[in-house]
């Protein structure tokens, strides 16, 4: 009797000897895939630039708002500041649709829920339960404006 059960125990030893050691060698690969990813990202910059060229700063007169799609970006110029520029990211915190000039006010609004931005992209009007993220505005050179994204 124990020599009918010997081989199909071997078998069966054998399978499940198998099937560790596959589990073994793939559970290593993907640890070391993982860790090759993380040291390439680590070690190398990734994506495109942050900083976007907007255009001139002839391109933004003073009481504008204007959409910088490159960045995603709206960008007002002051009218009571010539030369102050100020940016806020375009996509509404809530879902991420991209925020529109609110009609009659200097704030934003978004057209999928209705959240309201002020100007500077402070919360005014739910769902949103943030404002919208405010970017950096560079001028360079004396005329060419940028956003660090
Ligand atoms: S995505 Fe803007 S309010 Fe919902």
């Amino acid at each position: 009797m124990n020599d009918e059960t010997q081989p199909s125990d071997l078998s069966r030893r054998r399978f499940l000897l198998l099937l560790t050691h596959g589990g073994w060698v793939a559970a290593m690969g993907v640890l070391l895939y993982q860790v090759g990813r993380f040291l390439r990202a680590e070690g190398l910059p990734s994506g495109p630039s942050p900083v976007v060229v907007a255009g001139k700063l002839a391109d933004f007169p003073p009481g504008s708002t204007t959409y910088v799609s490159e960045a995603r970006a709206w960008v007002r110029h002051e009218a009571e500041a010539a030369g102050v520029l100020t940016a806020v990211d375009a996509v509404c915190p809530h879902m991420g649709c991209l925020v529109q000039p609110a009609g009659g006010s200097p704030g934003f609004q978004c057209p999928c829920h209705g959240s309201q931005f002020a100007a500077d992209g402070a919360l005014a009007g739910g769902p949103a339960e943030r404002p919208l993220r405010p970017l950096a505005v560079r001028i360079v050179g004396g005329d060419t404006v940028t956003i660090l994204t």
